[in-house]
């Protein structure tokens, strides 16, 4: 349902009478969100309040541009329009099965009152738990490209509330463990999502969605003491070069009353388009990987005696694959390229040209008949160039091999992109990004894609996006991954999409990745931790051995969700959450824990009305992640809705359960 409810009058006035002073209230459906829009002598800036309680003081809107007076002062306000939108609409695959899209929208049609008299829009769409807003630049007389110099939005919250960031601008790109500090310490950029609890005690997460062909916006306290967006540059300084019209991606704020509110919000996915083609042939998938070997040092992704991905090893992961239940193999270190020091050669790789130990159609032969999906895999390191030089006749190659599936991974620390030296994060990475997910779909390829661009909600437009990396995943146990990380991705990454995390590491205490939980906690994140590609990212052996039984979890659990139902959790302290399989009956609940051992107590009142038997997978008494790490329970027993379960979670531990519908 869309209506108009700008009067004809009220716009003839403003036309006659632009408005040099103006305060406008957006309120959100149900009056918990109202964001004021300000115009004070010319300049904008707005203000937002939840549940009667100030979020982000006035704060300055506006963009700088190169070589001419920016948008943001001079200005008048010409027209206003207004909008209510409520809508539900279905997902092709993800956490939920269906979404509301329910919100107020003001939109202000601004013009300077001097000189070019340019014309300048700003759109707001509040929701019951948020908002979103976004400049609009419409075709100017003089000019039809600009070149974006800076952007001028603020985010005033209180300096003193808690902020729970990663660095931005750094080597690793997202890959740092999180950090909880009040706003006013940040002394670096930090990314989005940037998820604050203020002093009032709102759960508040800055983001934006819909990035397209602009520098990603990070944050950073500017000279006021305020957080302002610090659009990630390219390499002459500049943030963007755009042609006109162009709309910037959203710059959103979530809201709750509860940390676990954030994990409900769908303002992101509400802000981004619906597909423009079919996606039904999007699949997701649960698959092991020739991969976990080579971090523990068994295997290697160069050729040579250990060589991971040969046509023996490959062909032993798909019938390995198919005892264990799992949909798919990822073959790592496939192609040339990966010989001496890759993250240097990676510059000559060639993703079209096989190993010489890697026979891939002997190895889709086998993969063909016992219906398991190959799952392919391009490493760029980086070298864009390199990349793009190759990627259709890639995508090509896979398609004519029947592979469906590409994981994709940009591991330098910056990337070489038209000969420059770039972020991975700025309109160049963003514009690569992008050109590859469009590739990929039109050769039905799915993507996990590693060293990503950040999650705007671009895979509602293409679903083909099944999962992407962009956090501290697995791969950085063996020291450097806390047991509190589990605990915050929830409510900062996630809230941006699913995630790779390369879960299910069952060879706990192996001496060269020794990892920081317990093996209960290791299902856990099969549901905590969402993702249109799971990986089960052990060697199969591992789940084959006295640790079998726990692998049935792993097995049993879907990646594609009928809706998700967060029932408790603190920012780096403990998380649980209750998902229904789509297209099933059963349910599956995930907790985990940081450092500390917890009991939780869980009420069942979101199951349907059903009978259920349950299956607990939960640390044994004495588990500690540090000393007794595959110490586990498995309990079974019946269940009813509003029934309750009481759990334990061990020091770094978990629990996974399994509700089966009888
Ligand atoms: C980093 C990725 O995150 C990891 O999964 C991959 O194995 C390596 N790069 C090599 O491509
Ligand atoms: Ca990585």
């Amino acid at each position: 349902m869309v209506k108009s409810r700008a009067s004809f009058l009220q716009r003839l006035a403003y036309f006659l009478h632009p408005a040099k002073s103006a305060e406008e209230y957006i309120i959100s459906p149900n009056g918990r969100v109202i964001a004021k829009f300000i115009l004070k002598q010319g300049h904008i800036s707005y203000t937002l309040n939840f549940d009667g309680k100030v979020v982000v003081k006035e704060s300055r809107l506006g963009i700088g541009i190169r070589g001419t007076r920016g948008f943001g002062e001079g200005l008048s306000l010409v027209r206003m329009g207004t909008k209510r939108v409520d809508e539900k609409w279905e997902t092709v695959w993800g956490e939920e099965r269906e979404i509301r899209n329910n919100y107020n929208e003001k939109v202000f049609y601004l013009a300077e009152n001097s000189g070019e008299r340019r014309m300048f829009t700003i759109r707001f769409r509040v929701f019951d738990d948020g908002i979103g807003f976004r400049y609009e630049i419409p075709p100017q007389p003089s000019f039809s490209r600009i070149a974006i110099a800076d952007e001028l939005t603020e985010f005033n919250f209180d300096s003193r509330g808690m902020a729970y960031s990663i660095p931005a601008n750094q080597p690793d790109r997202y890959e740092y463990n999180y950090t909880k500090r009040a706003i006013f310490e940040l002394n670096e950029p930090v990314h989005t999502p940037l998820t604050i609890k203020t002093t009032n005690g709102v759960y508040a997460s800055i983001h934006e969605a819909a990035l397209y062909n602009y520098g990603e916006m990070t944050l950073k306290i500017d000279e006021w003491g305020a957080l302002k967006s610090d659009i990630c540059p390219l390499s002459d300084g500049m943030k963007a070069y755009v042609e006109l019209p162009f709309n910037t991606p959203w710059r959103v704020v979530m809201l709750g009353a509860r940390a676990t509110d954030l994990v409900k919000n769908r303002i992101v996915l509400n802000l981004n388009d619906a597909p423009r083609e079919d996606f039904s042939w999007v699949k997701p998938i649960k698959f092991i990987g020739i991969w976990w070997a080579m971090y523990v040092g068994e295997w290697t992704w160069a050729q040579g005696e250990r060589h991971g991905a040969s046509t023996e090893n490959t062909l032993d992961y798909i019938r390995e694959a198919k005892k264990l239940g799992m949909d798919g193999v990822l073959a790592e270190g496939w192609n040339d390229g990966w010989e001496g020091d890759w993250l240097q050669n990676g510059k000559y790789t060639d993703f079209t040209k096989c190993a010489p130990d890697f026979d891939i159609e002997k190895v889709g032969q086998l993969a063909k008949e016992s219906g398991i999906e190959l799952v392919g895999h391009h490493e760029t390191v980086g070298f864009v160039d390199n990349y793009e030089r190759q990627m259709e006749e890639a995508y090509k190659f896979y398609a004519s091999h029947d592979i469906k599936y590409v994981k994709s991974g940009y591991a330098g620390s910056m990337m070489e992109i038209q000969g420059r030296r770039e972020f991975h994060h700025s309109q160049l990475g963003v514009l690569h990004y992008q050109r590859a997910v469009e590739l990929a779909a039109k050769y039905k390829i799915m993507l996990d894609i590693h060293e990503p661009i950040k999650g705007t909600g671009i895979e509602r437009t293409w679903p083909n996006i099944l999962t992407k990396e962009g956090a501290r995943g697995q791969e950085y146990e063996g020291g450097a991954l806390l047991p509190s990380h589990a605990t915050y991705l929830p409510f900062t990454r996630l809230l941006a999409g699913g995630m790779d995390y390369t879960s299910g590491i069952f060879d706990i205490a192996n001496a060269t990745k020794r990892i920081a939980t317990t093996i209960a906690k290791q299902l856990a994140y099969f549901v905590t931790i969402p993702s249109g590609m799971q990986m089960a990212a052990d060697r199969p052996k591992m789940y084959e051995g006295e640790l079998a039984p726990m692998f049935e979890f792993i097995r049993d659990v879907p990646v594609n969700w009928e809706k998700s139902v967060p029932l408790a959790g603190e920012i780096g302290e403990y998380y649980v959450i209750a998902r229904k399989g789509r297209g099933e009956e059963n349910w599956y609940i995930g907790g985990v824990t940081n450092e500390n051992s917890r009991g939780f107590r869980i009420t069942l009142d979101f199951l349907d009305e059903k009978k259920y038997q349950a299956k607990v997978y939960r640390d044994g008494e004495n588990a500690h992640y540090r000393d007794n790490p595959l110490s586990y329970k498995i309990d079974e027993y019946q269940v009813a809705k509003n029934d309750t379960i009481t759990v334990y979670a061990a020091p770094g531990g978990g629990f996974a359960i399994e509700l089966i519908a009888m």
